[in-house]
């Protein structure tokens, strides 16, 4: 059986994007795969400085995990910070990362920009727990021997710059120590646009959480931008946000019925963006309701995710005493 990992950093209450493009996705392989899913909290410490906001992050990225139907039983869900196996990895793989490769991540380069826009020093705010993100990254990955990386477009490069660490590694001792893994980045769901029609982001400011209270959960709807063609107009369903997100939630004969009535003319955007809501609002009501039992029960969380731990942790010794071997180091 292969296997499939995949890690989301605890810096916000999951939307949207990170559902279809990451969640979604990864529960399907759960059939066919051996799936490792964990809450990369040592990755979010490099944004999140407010210890009981980390914390609280973490509950709500693993209660959305189960809520969305991982079955512990199945799947093995765990905290990275839980794995300590991973930070030695991540040592190792160090001293076979280029820097020149992580001068090249596009979350540094971009940090380096914004500095020079603003004309500041290059290098103003980047800490190296930031500059070596992808490296404990690939960390993550390896220490489970990975094949497949389940994971949205905006991470193609971090499993890239995977590839080329692992094989350098593979490369200087002669054999194939650590998989080289491959991302699975779906066609459909590859960026999901927020409110805007940009990628939906939390950096921008931009997202539909997964778990509003109904309410909530419509006036974000409503929030969507869309263009000023009135109600009588034909509308183009293939370049409308509200439909991009609709198209994700809806069946194929859902999708095809609203695309007519676009065409047809003579509904307006409040008519589509309630469609939207309706849709949205019965397919996470009973997720919603299984989120909101988790949260009540946070010692029940930390105990999955200490299971979790104690299940994985033999299998990333047993890596790393074959690293350690393969290197020199008793
Ligand atoms: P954000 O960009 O909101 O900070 P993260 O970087 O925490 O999201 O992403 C966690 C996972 O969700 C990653 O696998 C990422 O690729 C995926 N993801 C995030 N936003 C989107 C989106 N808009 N469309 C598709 N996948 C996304
Ligand atoms: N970098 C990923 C993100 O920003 C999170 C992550 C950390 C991850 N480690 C991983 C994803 C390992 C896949 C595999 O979303």
């Amino acid at each position: 059986m292969k296997t499939a990992l995949t890690g989301i950093k605890p810096t916000g209450v999951p939307h949207i994007g990170n559902y279809m493009g990451a969640i979604r996705p990864a529960l399907e392989l759960t059939r066919d795969y051996r799936c490792f899913y964990f809450i990369a909290d040592y990755h979010a410490l490099n944004f999140i400085r407010d210890p009981k906001e980390l914390k609280q992050n973490c509950y709500e990225v693993a209660a959305t995990w189960l809520a969305c139907g991982l079955d512990p039983a199945q799947s093995a869900i765990y905290r990275q910070s839980q794995v300590p196996e991973t930070f030695e990895l991540s040592t190792i793989l160090m001293c076979f990362t280029a820097k020149g490769l992580m001068n090249r991540a596009h979350a540094y380069k971009a940090m380096l920009q914004t500095n020079r826009e603003l004309g500041r020093v290059p290098d103003d705010g980047v800490n190296m727990g930031l500059f070596t993100y992808p490296v404990l990254m690939a960390a993550d990955i390896m220490l489970f021997c990975a094949d497949v990386v389940p994971v949205g477009r905006d991470q193609a490069q971090h499993i890239e710059m995977a590839q080329d660490i692992a094989q350098a590694f593979n490369y200087v001792y002669g054999c194939e120590l650590l998989k080289v893994p491959q991302p699975l980045i779906r066609e459909q769901t590859q960026t999901v646009t927020g409110l805007d029609g940009r990628k939906m982001s939390k950096s921008y400011g931009n997202t539909i959480l997964l778990f509003l209270p109904p309410k909530q959960l419509r006036k974000q709807v409503m929030r969507i931008v869309t263009n000023s063609q009135v109600v009588e107009e034909p509308k183009d369903p293939d370049t409308c946000n509200v439909f991009a997100i609709y198209k994700l939630f809806a069946t194929e004969d859902e999708r095809n019925a609203l695309a007519e009535r676009y065409r047809a003319g003579g509904m307006g955007w409040g008519d589509a963006k309630q469609t939207l809501f309706e849709k949205m609002n019965d397919v996470l009501t009973p997720y919603r309701e299984r989120y909101d039992a988790f949260m009540a029960d946070k010692p029940a969380i930390d105990r999955i995710l200490a299971d979790g731990a104690e299940q994985v942790r033999p299998q990333a010794a047993s890596l790393l005493a074959k690293l350690r071997k393969a290197v020199g180091i008793v």
